[in-house]
């Protein structure tokens, strides 16, 4: 695990940026891992902007979404469909048939979740996923005392989730109690990890992730585990670290 602390989020969203198109440059078919939320939307400012000035192409590339709230339609405002287009994929040139996002109104989401699974496998598997952090210490929407072996599955949300998430809800009744989730497992098959983290909301989520023990109650501590994951911060986020950690990602010098 590679921990890289900058001092602000539009520092450590560059800084993903970089790690990301580094990648997409190096495979320009690159099976993409996406998250929602806010933590990286300044990444996907980021990318938008290479892709604008430097041409960044994304034509080949497939994408596989984290997760979805059951019961949203694609085009309500809060789905993480609607997200997704509005902030990365109407300003890239992505290709849209290859883009994938859990089907919050599949109407068999154990057959959808199977499928999802399956799919991930045949386009090769995920290259890189990007993840963020719940206050609570869960990835996409794994909450604590999720199985680590886990799969993509239905969750349902927990309360603290909810009120988190109330904030983009004009009524917090209307955020949904269930969401369709990649599994903490399949998120561990991807090849590399970036999550990013900002603000003083994640630091005890960051500390527990980064330097507390292994357990479901903090289900990003698996990605410890992973042969390859980055974990770029502000100096918020990671103000309750006592380990050292650099300040940038050199590639070929060092990684991890
Ligand atoms: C969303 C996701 C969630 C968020 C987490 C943090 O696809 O996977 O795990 O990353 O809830 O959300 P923000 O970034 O809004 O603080």
């Amino acid at each position: 695990m590679l921990v890289i602390v900058k001092d602000t989020y539009e520092e450590l969203s560059r800084e993903a940026g970089r790690i990301v198109a580094d990648r997409l440059r190096m495979k320009p078919t690159l099976v993409l891992g996406l998250a929602t939320g806010s933590s990286p939307l300044g990444l996907y400012r980021e990318l938008i902007r290479l892709h604008r000035e430097e041409g960044l192409d994304f034509s080949k590339v497939t994408t596989f979404n984290l997760d979805e709230y059951v019961g949203l339609p694609p085009d309500h405002g809060q789905s993480y469909h609607y997200f997704m287009f509005e902030n990365l994929f109407k300003h890239i040139n992505v290709d849209r048939r290859y883009i994938h996002i859990p089907q919050g109104m599949a109407g068999d989401i154990d057959a959808f979740c199977e499928w999802y699974e399956k799919h991930i496998t045949e386009c090769g598997g995920i290259d890189l996923q990007i993840l963020g952090i719940g206050p609570n210490g869960h990835i996409a929407f794994n909450e604590p005392g999720s199985s680590l072996g886990s799969r993509t599955r239905i969750k349902t949300l927990m309360g603290t989730t909810r009120q988190a998430n109330a904030r983009f809800f004009s009524n917090p009744d209307e955020v949904p109690k269930y969401a369709i989730t990649m599994g903490v497992g399949t998120i561990m098959d991807a090849r590399e990890l970036i999550l990013v983290a900002n603000g003083t909301g994640k630091a005890d989520a960051i500390r527990a992730a980064v330097e507390g023990p292994i357990t479901a109650m903090c289900p990003a501590s698996i990605i410890q585990m992973h042969r390859k994951a980055f974990v770029v911060l502000d100096g918020d986020a990671a103000s309750k670290l006592v380990g050292s950690y650099t300040d940038t990602w050199e590639p070929k010098v060092f990684e991890r």
